[in-house]
């Protein structure tokens, strides 16, 4: 059995593009283990890793411009075989001696393609004509010596082309992108079948390996983790527990933010009755939170609030326990690349739980376990760890929870509004869903990624009975998104937000009124502050 060091892998490089990571997430879909790396990694570096097989990303430069990011010869030289998508594929053919000029047409879109030439190792199985994702200004005018050309469109007479001696490809389009229809089938044509990667990486193995990994580094030594609940804590908790078992310690820390009878089933999942053989504490620290967010309206104020709470809390129950040997943090490798260590496009993420929880931990070293996985696969091990359904595919949840769903002052008594609202609301939604895909053996349009009540500050004069109120007014927010970057409301059937207001009304005492949020990201953002 291999472990991540002797796994046989696929180097990504990049160039700066926007579909990185999707390539290196593709790439793991055919079984094969890939990393990703900025332009700037020394060949050297490549080299000793051993790949079998590397890709060259897509990117905004033009490669024949001064300056423009590109990449040492010899890479072509070391007879591994190399694909460049877009970018890459622009640069391969410019650094081996072909032309690369701005193009007479942008292409851009869904594009029909031809492939040309019969029969090479890369298109096979894939239809004669096939549709595929093009971006780009520039294109490959000659194929560099040696080269032949492979596929074209309308506007593009080098769509693909090859050296298949020396298994080098260039492609123009995406095929990492899901518009590219035989997309998939192309690049596992490359991983698996031009690089003759066998497809050893999955999730059990993953399991197996990274738990004798963790053996090994752990000795006897104590290993401390802060569980949020979420995906990646519980995953990473699951996996350290399957490891070393009573060495683990979690602290879950209530702030009495978090949704409806949450804490409650994390506890039941991992705490002493639960299926995890660990040191489980909890921390009921929500009146503690009421009382620092009394009086706080203003969002930025009351995320520094929940952040620096967090670490007094956490900070208190280390001390209780003492010096350990390891502080285990759930990252997971989108985080990696996005903190600029991975890739080259470095977006640093704004969102951080645990913001500087090492500064306050006695620890030797930080453990993490999950940094090399993409969230999906995080998923799957969650699955093979046997992470109930409920929590592996729980739609994400901020950090600081209900803190940022309630507009203004968070007080003990809107926490339990919003959260008895946003019960019935997932609760409908849920049912609606499910009933959808039982009648029509598909999953409704309308299924929203991320999908929650929120209170809002805004008390109005309504009527109920004989008496007047003067309520809360509830807002329900469904979006359908890809990437959380942007995102549009969905178009929840009109039927279910009326069943869902209604029981709002009805049950959660202090709402009068309901609104449905049809803002779009942007202008708007996904939560409410
Ligand atoms: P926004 O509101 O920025 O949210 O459109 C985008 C995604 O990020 C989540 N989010 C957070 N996650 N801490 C987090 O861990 C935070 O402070 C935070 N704010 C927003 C949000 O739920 C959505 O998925």
């Amino acid at each position: 059995m291999e472990n991540i060091l002797s796994q046989e892998k696929v180097i990504v490089i990049d160039f700066g593009g926007q579909y990185n990571q999707l390539v290196a997430r593709r790439v793991r879909e055919c079984n094969v283990y890939c990393e990703i790396y900025s332009y700037k990694t020394d060949l050297e570096q490549i080299k000793a890793m051993n790949p079998k097989g590397i890709i060259l990303t897509g990117g905004p430069n033009s490669c024949y411009e001064e300056g423009a990011p590109t990449y040492r010869k010899e890479l072509f030289e070391m007879g591994v075989p190399v694909l460049g998508l877009c970018y890459g594929a622009q640069l391969m053919n410019h650094i081996l001696g072909g032309k690369v000029e701005k193009a007479p047409v942008r292409e851009y879109g869904k594009t029909e393609t031809f492939i040309d030439g019969g029969k090479n190792s890369l298109f096979a199985g894939v239809n004669e004509k096939t549709i595929v994702w093009m971006s780009h200004f520039d294109y490959i005018s000659k194929p560099a010596p040696g080269f032949e050309v492979l596929a074209h469109t309308a506007d593009c007479p080098v769509a693909a082309d090859a050296n298949e001696e020396k298994k080098l490809y260039a492609i123009q389009f995406h095929p990492e992108v899901l518009h590219t229809q035989e997309g998939s089938k192309m690049l596992y044509n490359f991983v698996r079948g031009i690089c003759g990667c066998s497809g050893t990486w999955r999730m059990d193995s993953f399991v197996e390996n990274t738990v004798k990994e963790i053996r090994e580094k752990v000795g006897d030594g104590k290993v401390l983790l802060a569980l949020s609940g979420g995906v990646d804590s519980s995953v990473a908790a699951g996996l350290l527990s399957r490891a070393i078992g009573k060495q683990l310690t979690c602290v879950f820390v209530d702030h009495g933010l978090l949704r409806k009878d949450e804490g409650d089933e994390v506890e039941g999942v991992f705490g002493p009755n639960g299926q995890f053989d660990l040191n489980f504490i909890r921390v009921n620290a929500q009146e503690r939170y009421y009382g620092k967010l009394a009086g706080v309206s203003e969002p930025e104020a009351k995320r520094k609030i929940i952040g620096e709470e967090f670490i007094r809390v956490f900070e208190e129950e280390a001390k209780k326990i003492g010096a350990v040997d390891f502080l285990a943090q759930g990252t997971i490798y989108p985080d990696v690349v996005e903190s600029g260590l991975g890739g080259e496009s470095a977006v640093i993420k704004s969102h951080h739980n645990v913001g500087g929880l090492p500064d306050f931990v006695d620890f030797k070293e930080i453990i993490e376990p999950l940094r090399n996985l993409f969230k999906d696969e995080v998923r799957k091990a969650g699955l093979e760890l046997g992470i109930p359904e409920k929590l592996v595919f729980r739609q994400p949840f901020p950090g600081p929870g209900l803190g940022i769903r309630i507009i203004g002052e968070v007080t003990g008594e809107k926490v339990k509004i919003v959260q008895d609202a946003d019960f019935i609301y997932r609760e409908e939604v849920d049912k609606a869903a499910a009933e959808y895909k039982k009648e029509n053996g598909v999953e409704a349009p309308w299924v929203p990624n991320q999908y929650f009540a929120a209170l809002t500050n805004m008390r109005s004069v309504g009527v109920m009975g004989d008496e007047r109120t003067y309520d809360y007014a509830v807002a329900l927010r469904a979006v359908k998104t890809i990437d959380f970057m942007t995102a549009e409301a969905a178009e929840i059937p009109f039927a279910v937000l009326q069943t869902v207001m209604s029981r709002i009304i009805n049950e959660v005492r202090g709402v009068n009124r309901v609104f449905y949020d049809l803002t779009s990201k942007p202008p708007g953002t996904i939560e409410m502050e």
